[in-house]
């Protein structure tokens, strides 16, 4: 995977405030090729290629956290050849680029419930985290059979089980020690949310970490985004002022 691809996108980019985590709902590749009359698995195999442009692009800005939203816990409903289709897609990319991703210094992750993955994928994920251990460039998180809520259940069960267990004091709980049990633990909160094909919601997606998160909706269906949208987007990012709740 070449860095350098984006490099004459980052004009006019202030390096020293850049995003430290940018999130991004990858939405719309099922309108991409309904309007093509194409079977909804080529907007997916679309997103891909776009997936691999944005992830080039964000380790050439130098932005140090990308998560992408690839798979709800929501869309285990759709079709089962639909979801076969999502999941050879993804063991795919990550067969072929996992050596490309460790080369480019991009630690790859995964949050999400992933009891609910069938053992092949699991492997795959687990190979391509333990070749890219060590990488310290960008973390490179996929949001995989993730909700939000999900996560936040599954984070009050295991406090309740620590409580029950003395190994936590009910009345040291925090917002620190909460965000520590989630399955983001030791990853900033996004600053910048990427909605692609306009859709105004965040559809139970990082329901904690989005707190104060900068929200850019875009109207592009997901396989038709590229690097100088997100170029866009992060400079009108660097023009906004955040408050976090302050005057
Ligand atoms: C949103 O479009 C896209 C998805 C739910 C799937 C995205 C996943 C991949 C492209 C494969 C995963 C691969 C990697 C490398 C992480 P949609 O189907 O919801 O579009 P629609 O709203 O127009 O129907």
């Amino acid at each position: 995977m070449n860095c350098n691809t984006a490099a004459a996108n980052i004009a006019g980019l202030d390096s020293g405030k850049l995003p430290a985590h940018v999130a991004i709902i990858m939405d719309g590749n099922g309108r991409w090729a309904k309007r093509r009359s194409l079977d909804r698995l080529e907007g997916h195999r679309r997103g891909v290629t776009v997936i691999e442009t944005i992830i080039r692009a964000s380790v050439d800005i130098g932005i140090p956290h990308l998560t992408l939203f690839a798979f709800s816990t929501e869309n285990w409903s759709r079709p089962a050849y639909e979801v076969a289709g999502i999941m050879t897609l993804l063991k795919q990319f990550l067969r072929d680029r996992q050596v490309e991703l460790r080369d480019n210094g991009v630690r790859f992750n995964v949050i999400g419930n992933l009891g609910m993955l069938s053992e092949d994928v699991r492997e795959v994920l687990d190979e391509a985290r333990d070749l890219t251990r060590d990488c310290r460039r960008m973390v490179l998180t996929i949001a995989l059979s993730y909700g939000g809520r999900d996560e936040i259940v599954r984070a009050v069960r295991r406090l309740a089980i620590d409580a029950a267990d003395g190994r936590i004091d009910p009345g040291a709980i925090d917002e620190q020690m909460i965000a520590g049990y989630l399955d983001t633990a030791g990853l900033p909160d996004p600053d910048v949310l990427i909605r692609t094909s306009g859709e105004m919601r965040i559809s139970n997606f990082m329901l904690w970490q989005l707190a104060y998160t900068e929200i850019f909706v875009t109207r592009t269906f997901w396989p038709d985004f590229g690097s100088d949208e997100l170029v866009r987007i992060l400079r009108e990012y660097q023009e906004r002022e955040r408050r976090f709740g302050k005057v």
